[in-house]
């Protein structure tokens, strides 16, 4: 692998205010309803936990995994169901919980797939969305950061599945095919 190098975007502290912003909007907008918070695996675990825990309502967790880019920087453009959730959506209030929101393959699938199991509602959380990398035409609900054409990493996002773990969002740079 080529030598790596990391750049703060968004520091923990500019993660923590903006993911309590979007808990309290949620809480607004769901209001006296129970709500499944729905994560995509693996990238939006911390984000999903971290969230979670500034909504003052009735929250259950559920996890859905689908085919990620692998250990490449670009898409293959195919989005597969490696894992199904568990709960039953039929009129649920189900929040969409991911990562990133980068050409809308991956969300437009899984929007589909939710929407015909009949949800009271569904809304999509996305931490971060690159608009300029859109190939669907689809938009979140909730949206913590718009960024540029960058790969980043950190926050519970990988290459190769390194560097889930750094506290705060990072651009990675001279990884192969990134820019
Ligand atoms: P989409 O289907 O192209 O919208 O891709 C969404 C998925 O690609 C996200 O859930 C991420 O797992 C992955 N992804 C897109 N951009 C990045 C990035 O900059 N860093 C890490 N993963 C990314
Ligand atoms: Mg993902």
């Amino acid at each position: 692998m080529a030598a790596t190098e990391l750049d703060v975007l968004f520091s923990q502290q500019q993660i923590q205010k903006r993911v309590c912003e979007l808990g309290a909007q949620l809480a607004h907008d769901f209001r006296g309803q129970p709500v499944v918070l729905l994560g995509v695996l693996k990238g939006a675990c911390i984000f999903l936990s971290d969230l979670a825990r500034t909504i003052p309502l009735d929250c259950s967790f559920d996890f859905l995994a689908v085919s990620s880019y692998g250990n490449r920087v670009q898409s293959t453009g195919e989005v597969r169901l490696l894992k199904d959730a568990d709960c039953a959506m039929e009129d649920g209030n189900i929040v969409l919980v991911e990562d990133i929101l980068d050409t809308g393959l991956t969300l437009a699938y899984l929007k589909e797939l939710i929407q015909a199991r009949r949800p009271r509602a569904l809304k999509i959380a996305a931490l971060l969305d690159k608009p300029s990398r859109r190939v669907k035409p689809i938009s979140a609900d909730y949206v913590g950061f718009t960024i540029g054409d960058e790969f980043v990493v950190g926050y519970g996002m990988d290459h190769a599945e390194r560097f889930r773990n750094l506290p705060d969002i990072c651009v990675l740079r001279d990884a192969e095919g990134a820019k």
